[in-house]
């Protein structure tokens, strides 16, 4: 199965699935890697495994569906199966999204459905929660609101501030997303009706 990754910053998500495909533990090929950030360290690593990654400027687009429009022609000539968004900060345009149910997956540093959208550690924290984590699940227009496909859950610690929350959450992404993307690209997860079906059932 072949798999496009979009990232805008450091891409250690992205380098958790390069290492699996290297090392056998992932059955896929890595066919594009895409960015929002010419200086995203994803693109450093993306260089290393061999890709030559695509970066886009949105500032030189007139608007955002003028920019999704190029990022998902420069997608699609990649013809993934799977799109993984690992650390993609830029909201994505609904039509681009709902044209591609079931095929693109984002990982979030939450239990969703609590804390959507950005800071989600901090917001953790000064909500008292005592059990954070992160989450999986497809993409849809609802941002950080598609259905969940599978949550790793880490205990908030006495004393945590967001760096080290943040360390214990992204400790638990990299084998949340691989495991997650095992399950997609073996075909026994999949979206069907706004629902994630594990081997045929809905969950
Ligand atoms: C991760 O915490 C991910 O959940 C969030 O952005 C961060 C990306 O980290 N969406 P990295 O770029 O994969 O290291």
């Amino acid at each position: 199965r072949r798999i496009a990754v979009l990232a805008s910053g450091r891409g250690s998500n992205l380098q958790a699935l390069i290492d699996a495909i290297s090392a056998g533990t992932l059955q896929a090929e890595l066919v594009g890697v895409f960015s929002d950030r010419a200086e995203a360290g994803a693109l450093q690593r993306a260089r290393a495994a061999g890709i030559d990654p695509v970066a886009l400027d949105p500032k030189a687009f007139a608007s955002r569906s003028a920019f999704d429009a190029e990022l998902f022609a420069r997608i699609d000539a990649a013809r993934p199966d799977l799109i993984v968004c690992a650390g993609y900060m830029r909201l994505l345009d609904a039509r681009m999204v709902d044209a591609r149910p079931g095929r693109m997956i984002n990982i979030h540093p939450s239990l969703l459905p609590a804390f959507k959208g950005l800071r989600t550690h901090r917001r953790a924290l000064a909500a008292g929660a005592r059990e954070h984590g992160a989450s999986v699940h497809f993409v849809t227009a609802d941002l950080d609101g598609g259905p969940v496909v599978a949550q790793a859950r880490v205990p908030v610690q006495a004393g945590d501030d967001e760096t080290a929350l943040a360390a214990r959450v992204l400790a638990r992404e990299h084998p949340l997303l691989l495991e997650t993307v095992r399950w997609l690209v073996a075909g026994r997860i999949a979206l069907h009706e706004h629902h994630v079906h594990l081997d045929g059932r809905a969950l």
